[in-house]
């Protein structure tokens, strides 16, 4: 008989690793604590990685049109006023590893990791908080809030953040807040962009950073990075009408030049959200239950790699858990073990790499922001550092053929 795997939370992990479970015959089942889907959150930039990765299911080809092909990414530094420099790194990337660096809606793109998942017969119930698990000789229950109860083979842990399978395998180490919030939101393309080439133009600035990119062929996204000491809880919430004219009157980028203003001006709604991190623990199963994307390591958004990383968990994991078959209480640990010496030292970087941009972004001071800029300046526009490593991490997670 095949094995079931619990899966909890239906974000960007969850459907992926459900479908390649599917895919490899595993018995699946998705318990998310939302009534639905919800339209949340701003913009992913989706690297060669994920490409990859869903391209083992036929779903690869099809989520191109849904976003933005990106193909260079043009800077500016406020102090200066005036362009640091531009790249078209994207546009090289698709030719170099076959597939391109996209940045799509975060809403649009779980609605279609959900309807594939649907599609293909996963089984997914909402409504369905996960509040504590019982692992009893080769069986794991999954316990939600409303009482009810869930038997299955093995438990993963795809429930972002705020965790609650970590919680209860490890202890509730809360997630704290790292001092910056971000403001953003979407807008149609305004006329200034009409001429500049789809990708990502950021301006750094004086205690303030700014980035924005096509999401599609009519709409950009947009968010400004600031220090903010007082918590700011992450709450992807759009907020409505009043709230946003509220929002965007006190916001520094609303008066910068070089598209920032005209982006800002034309924008429908904005979502605040509080950055926070937790440690990367140095083990992510206990027994039957493991953890996969953000409930294993959380990262701030700066390098763009936490959807993508996320990905990478469940090639590997998959990878490994068919090597585990039958499942023993030894091939599973030699499995969790193998997943956690590939996947940590990776996301170790990815996770310091984005939190050392944060900072670069929102640097405070004339001759401290004078000195980056000039740093940016020689990279052409990147900070030769974050480029290096950025590359680094999309090649992954596998080179020629998938194993899976
Ligand atoms: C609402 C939202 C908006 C976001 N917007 C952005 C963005 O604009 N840009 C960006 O770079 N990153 C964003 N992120 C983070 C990004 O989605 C993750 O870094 C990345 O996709 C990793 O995916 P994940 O599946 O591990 O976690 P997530 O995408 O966070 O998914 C976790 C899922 O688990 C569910 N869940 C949580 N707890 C429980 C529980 N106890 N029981 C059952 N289900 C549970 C959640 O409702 C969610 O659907 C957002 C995250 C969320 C939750
Ligand atoms: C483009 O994206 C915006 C913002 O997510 C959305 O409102 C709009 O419907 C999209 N348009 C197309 C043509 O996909």
């Amino acid at each position: 008989m095949s094995k079931r795997v619990i899966i909890i939370g239906c974000g960007i992990a969850g459907p992926v690793l459900a479908m390649l479970l599917k895919h490899k015959g595993f018995d699946v089942v998705i318990y998310e604590r939302q009534p639905e889907i919800q339209p949340s959150g701003l913009a992913l930039g989706v690297s060669p990685q994920t490409f990859k990765v869903l391209n083992i299911l036929g779903l690869a080809e099809p989520l191109i049109p849904l976003g933005q092909p990106l193909e260079e990414m043009t800077t500016y530094s406020q102090l200066r006023g005036e362009l640091l420099g531009k790249t078209d790194g994207a546009a090289k990337i698709r030719a170099w590893l076959g597939w391109p660096l996209i940045l799509v809606s975060r809403a649009r793109y779980c609605q279609y990791l959900f309807d594939s998942a649907k599609d293909r017969g996963v089984e997914i119930h909402f409504n369905k908080r996960f509040v504590d698990v019982r692992e009893e000789g080769e069986k794991v229950t999954a316990v939600f809030e409303d009482g009810t109860e869930a038997v299955g083979d093995l438990l993963v842990g795809c429930d972002g953040l705020h965790s609650g399978v970590r919680n209860s395998l490890f202890g509730k180490d809360e997630a704290t807040y790292m001092g910056l919030v971000q403001i953003g939101g979407f807008a149609p393309q305004p006329e200034y962009f009409s001429s500049t080439k789809p990708g990502i133009m950021q301006v750094f600035g004086d205690g303030a950073h700014f980035i924005c990119g096509q999401v599609n062929s009519t709409a950009m996204m947009w968010a400004t990075t600031l220090p903010q000491p007082t918590e700011a809880f992450e709450d992807w919430r759009r907020l409505g009408n009043d709230e946003t004219k509220e929002m965007l009157k006190g916001l520094q980028v609303a008066g910068w030049e070089n598209g920032p203003k005209e982006l800002v001006a034309a924008t429908t709604f904005v979502t605040k959200y509080g950055l926070y991190e937790r440690p990367i623990l140095p083990v992510w199963h206990k027994g039957r239950v493991v953890l996969v994307g953000d409930a294993a390591h959380p990262t701030s958004p700066h390098l763009g790699q936490g959807a993508n990383q996320a990905m990478e968990d469940c090639y590997h994991l998959v990878r490994l858990l068919c090597k585990a078959e039958p499942f023993t209480d030894s091939s599973l640990q030699t499995a969790f073990e193998e997943y956690e010496r590939i996947r940590i030292p990776i996301v170790t970087q990815a996770v310091e790499g984005a939190k050392a941009e944060g900072a670069r972004r929102v640097l405070v001071g004339k001759e401290a922001c004078e000195a980056r800029d000039e740093l940016i300046a020689s990279g052409g526009g990147n900070n030769p550092e974050r480029q290096k490593l950025q590359m680094q991490l999309i090649q992954g997670p596998f080179m020629g053929e998938s194993e899976i």
